[in-house]
């Protein structure tokens, strides 16, 4: 069996939302301490809807195709959807991962948070109900 799913592949290969929003409402930063990977997103949300989301990631192949994953995951939903995302929906949604590479999918999870987290510093939102 391959070791990655041909997901984890396309997406590696052509990530998707890869870049900045220049005037992003919530970004956020996280990196792994152990690799050294680095992910950084960026939210651009109206209205409490996830409107565009990029990211920029140094890292490993499953890091990268984590982010793409992820992005497109929350594109277009609702904040509070975009909060319960777990790097195991993630994982998931790449129809899997190596166990020793699911660390590289909470990455993605922390850097959605951390971003969320930054919007709602910025904004003064209160954490809305997740559903
Ligand atoms: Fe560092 Fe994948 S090895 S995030």
């Amino acid at each position: 069996m391959a070791l990655y799913s041909e997901k984890v592949m396309d997406h590696f290969r052509n990530p998707r939302n890869v870049g900045i929003i220049e005037d992003a409402d919530g970004i956020g930063e996280v990196g792994n301490a152990k690799c050294g990977d680095i992910m950084k997103m960026y939210l651009k949300i109206r209205d409490g809807i996830i409107q565009d989301v990029k990211f920029e990631t140094f890292g490993c192949g499953s890091a990268i195709a984590s982010s793409s994953m992820a992005t497109e995951l929350i594109k277009g939903k609702p904040v509070s959807e975009a909060m319960t995302l777990t790097n195991k929906a993630v994982a998931e949604a790449l129809d899997g991962l190596p166990d020793y590479k699911m660390h590289c999918s909470v990455l993605a999870e922390e850097a959605i948070q951390s971003a969320l987290e930054d919007w709602r510093r910025k904004t003064g939102e209160a954490a809305p109900e997740a559903e």
